[in-house]
């Protein structure tokens, strides 16, 4: 397949939001599908907290209200009410709060790929030891995952499909609007771990029929550790009794009662316990960030940057894992690594450029805030590693 590159300036100002990014005066930074790197914004949001916690003590209702306001702002983000947002501390704990609550009217089937991360899949997983049955749509080969093959294994048993918006390896998108079809058509609800999508490929909840969905907020989000959110479609929400739970579940977290197990009305009946206030602060700066450049603006810059890196990777030697065609991907170009990845990721770091690690591939993840000149220099410093006599040396992983 040839690619046409756009060479078009984005319309937004890259080189102001570059100079609000610190570490972009020395770093090439293409590992944004691990972690976004620090904005003075996110920076001020942390250190209000800091000065919060430092002069007031303790203030619970600022906090409070900081909390909600990163709900609203991630709600905003996936086209969904704030009340059908829960907060949550990381995908895998949120996907064990909704699948320790999920109905059992009978159905005992989940459905899931090859290509969901694991955290998502060992939650799973785990729950085959209280009755669920998991079956399983194959990754193929090169690594994606073939629509058809929801239709082999989503029946009437099933109750939930779990799909991946985007396979974390290869960065393949999965066309979310036609599973939650496929499932719909049996009765099954859908969950969806947008990790590798929010921020960087739009999604609307109602328009793509999805029941339930989380993220983390440090890879494509500018945020930190510790903070995740889940959402859940509203009229969904009272069919959910999660035994992962804890008293911010509780319609009252303040009545004190052990015997007392009510759920909140909300979505928030999915939360366990005590907030994580900092990561939350950081979480709604980062999320304001993705509003204010746009995430129509930052998909077509970054499709520009990935058509680039297949396009010079193709030239340079490396071997792709994954489609070449752009629509179906995350900005996320992996290259296959001839030797140890992690130890390519060293090798890059020695060199400058940040990139990311993952079996055995090595992961170039371009956000809005990188250049076509980065893009260049980055397929440089990848191919001498890959040529390199110190990663000859090492062995690949699987
Ligand atoms: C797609 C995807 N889901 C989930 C995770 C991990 O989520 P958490 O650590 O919040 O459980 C990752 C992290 O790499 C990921 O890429």
């Amino acid at each position: 397949m040839s690619i046409s590159i756009p060479s078009e300036e984005p319309p937004f100002d890259l080189n102001g939001w570059r100079s609000r990014i610190p570490l972009c005066r020395k770093l090439v930074m293409m590992h944004n599908c691990s972690q976004t790197p620090q904005c003075d914004y996110t920076r001020m949001a942390a250190e209000r907290y800091l000065e919060s916690w430092n002069t007031a003590g303790m203030d619970w209702d600022a906090w409070t209200d900081e909390v909600a306001a990163a709900r609203h702002e991630f709600a905003r983000l996936i086209n969904a009410d704030p009340d059908e947002v829960a907060v949550s501390t990381s995908v895998s704990e949120a996907t064990g709060s909704l699948v320790s609550g999920l109905p059992q009217d009978g159905r005992r089937k989940i459905v899931t790929t090859g290509a969901e991360f694991p955290g998502v899949a060992h939650t799973l997983v785990a729950h085959t030891r209280y009755g669920l049955e998991l079956s399983w749509v194959p990754l193929q080969p090169d690594g994606t995952i073939r629509l058809e093959d929801y239709d082999d294994v989503i029946d009437d048993d099933t109750l939930l499909v779990s799909a991946t918006h985007a396979f974390y390896q290869s960065g393949y998108v999965q066309d979310i609007a036609a599973i939650a079809a496929k499932a719909h058509a049996h009765g099954a609800m859908v969950y969806v771990d947008a990790y590798q999508t929010a921020g960087v490929v739009p999604i609307d909840v109602k328009a793509m029929g999805i029941d339930f969905l989380a993220t983390g907020n440090l890879k494509w989000l500018f945020g930190i550790p510790g903070v995740a959110f889940i959402y859940v479609k509203r009229d969904l929400t009272e069919r959910l009794h999660p035994a992962l739970t804890g008293w911010f579940g509780r319609t009252d977290a303040f009545a004190f009662n052990p015997r007392l197990l009510d759920w909140h009305p909300t979505a928030q009946r999915l939360e366990t316990g005590t907030w994580p206030v900092a990561a939350a602060y950081v979480a709604r700066a980062g999320l304001q960030i993705i509003r204010q450049v746009g995430v129509g603006n930052i998909r077509s810059w970054t499709q520009r940057l990935s058509a680039q890196l297949i396009e010079g990777g193709r030239a340079r030697g490396l071997r792709l894992y994954g489609t070449d065609d752009v629509e179906r991907k995350t900005p996320v170009c992996a290259f296959v690594c001839p030797g140890d990845s992690h130890r390519a990721e060293t090798l890059m770091k020695k060199a400058d450029v940040m990139v990311s690690a993952r079996g055995s591939v090595i992961r170039l993840a371009p956000h809005f805030y990188n250049t076509p000149e980065e893009v260049e220099i980055a397929l440089d410093r990848l191919a001498d590693v890959y040529a390199s006599p110190e990663l000859a040396a090492s062995t690949p992983r699987p």
